[in-house]
């Protein structure tokens, strides 16, 4: 059986496939014009409009440019007003050199998307520094006409439990529960729930983009392999009519975050009005089942950074990455005279980890509603010693160390390995533990 994971939720769209490729789709054939970019007249009436996700000056293999072909630009709407009159939110500035830990927190029954805690962040992304760490815990679907996007980075939406659907304005993508997916700075979509409550984690990016990490001695494939990556197909809330596309407009609503705050501003037409486009700035999701773990062959533990899924490299110094984001799956174990726990350890950069529930069954207790289970989150800063409990390094260092295939029970961990130290919101300091000293399962093995 092929390694991927056994979906509770079926698939019900098609993708391109392929990390970093340059893709093009088609919702209605011929409306993305043959070598012209910006042809005079563009195929069906549409109009051309251009997504970038770099300088134009990029080297080839950064640079993140899409052209849509559309009904309606973009360009034509009211003013951005504050949404709901709210006010500047206040950065987070909460930091201590001890861990933490968020047994559970208070959730919201009628949430939607737009109803995301700030749990942490780093930089800032008025200097596109650094990283927010956001949490949903969503119960309703976004309000018909609205659609939402984040003028602060690119989100990396990271499921706990629950499906998501979420149509952008580059196409459709079912994202479950084991799966992850990416949406680019500014791109506009909506989140419907299509199988109940979903909650999960948001890492926005302030700087730069994620990449699939180098592969160096491993070789030409192994960890999160390219062709896995699966990008959405065009979309048109429309039809050809008379040689013209026409969309199903309305008036919908643009809810925008910037710095933080949400904006909102109405327009007469859809934004889902994108009949087709081409391009290396797109959505993308992949399933954390097709992950392949490499791993030690006779003796040692070694680093998490063999769990890296993607990671952001500031290129600030070698070897200094924005974020790298891990997902420790089962795997073998099969090192001698090694204890198959980290050690002790202090790390330069910050981790947040939490689980995702990798029991698909929506009647597991693990599953089913909004509550995270069976913990939210766990944060080691810069240079705070971490590692296995003492009941647990008792337990490895006298068990045997004959090959063994070693998964938790219900539920993988991720981690957020961030170079910049995490301030809390004053929300987040206020729900956790302090310091952490009720370690759940799966925390140590971080
Ligand atoms: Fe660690």
């Amino acid at each position: 059986m092929a390694p991927v994971t056994d979906f509770a939720v079926k698939e019900i769209y098609e993708y391109l496939e392929g990390f970093g490729s340059y893709h093009q789709s088609e919702a209605i054939p011929g409306a993305s014009p043959l070598v012209n970019n910006s042809p005079q007249k563009p195929p069906f009436g549409l109009r051309t409009e251009r997504i970038s996700g770099s300088s134009f000056t990029a080297p080839r293999d950064h640079s993140l440019q899409t052209w849509m072909y559309r009904v309606s630009s973009s360009l034509r709407h009211e003013e951005f007003v504050p949404y709901q009159n709210e006010g500047v939110p206040k950065k987070p500035s909460v930091i201590s050199p001890n861990s933490y830990l968020w047994p559970k927190f208070p959730v919201d029954a009628e949430a939607d998307w737009l109803s995301q805690k700030l749990l942490a962040q780093n930089g800032d992304p008025a200097t596109k520094t650094g990283v927010a760490i956001w949490v949903f815990s969503v119960a309703q679907p976004m309000k018909p006409n609205t659609a939402f996007s984040s003028l602060d980075g690119d989100v990396l939406i990271i499921p706990q439990s629950g499906t998501l659907d979420i149509q952008t304005e580059l196409g459709k993508l079912l994202v479950r529960q084991n799966e992850i997916c990416v949406i680019p700075r500014g791109i506009r979509y909506r989140v419907t729930l299509p199988a109940g409550p979903a909650r999960g984690y948001i890492c926005e990016l302030f700087q730069g983009h994620f990449r699939l990490p180098e592969l160096g001695p491993i070789g030409s494939t192994g960890l999160a392999n390219i062709r896995d990556f699966q990008v959405p197909k065009a979309f048109l809330d429309g039809k050809l009519e008379k040689g013209t596309a026409v969309a199903n407009d309305a008036t919908w609503s643009i809810i925008s975050r910037q710095a933080g705050r949400l904006w909102e501003a109405k327009q007469d037409h859809t934004v889902f009005d994108v009949a087709a486009w081409h391009g290396t700035n797109y959505p993308y999701k992949y399933d954390l089942g097709r992950y392949c773990p490499m791993g030690n062959l006779l003796f040692d533990e070694h680093d998490p950074s063999l769990f890296t899924v993607l990671t952001a490299p500031s290129y600030r110094e070698p070897g200094v990455n924005v974020v790298d984001f891990a997902v420790i799956p089962p795997r073998w174990m099969v090192g001698e005279d090694t204890l198959w726990l980290p050690y002790f350890h202090r790390n330069t950069m910050n981790e947040f980890y939490a689980p995702i529930v990798s029991v698909q069954h929506p009647k597991h207790p693990l599953n089913g509603d909004q509550q995270f289970k069976p913990f939210v989150a766990g944060l080691h800063g810069s240079m705070t010693t971490h590692g296995a409990a003492e009941e647990d390094f008792q337990k490895t260092t006298n068990g045997p160390t004959t090959p063994q295939k070693v998964q938790t029970d219900g539920f993988s961990v991720f981690l957020l390995e961030t170079e910049m130290p995490l301030f809390l919101s004053d929300w987040a300091a206020k729900a956790c533990f302090k310091p952490a000293d009720a370690k759940p399962r799966g925390a140590a093995k971080i």
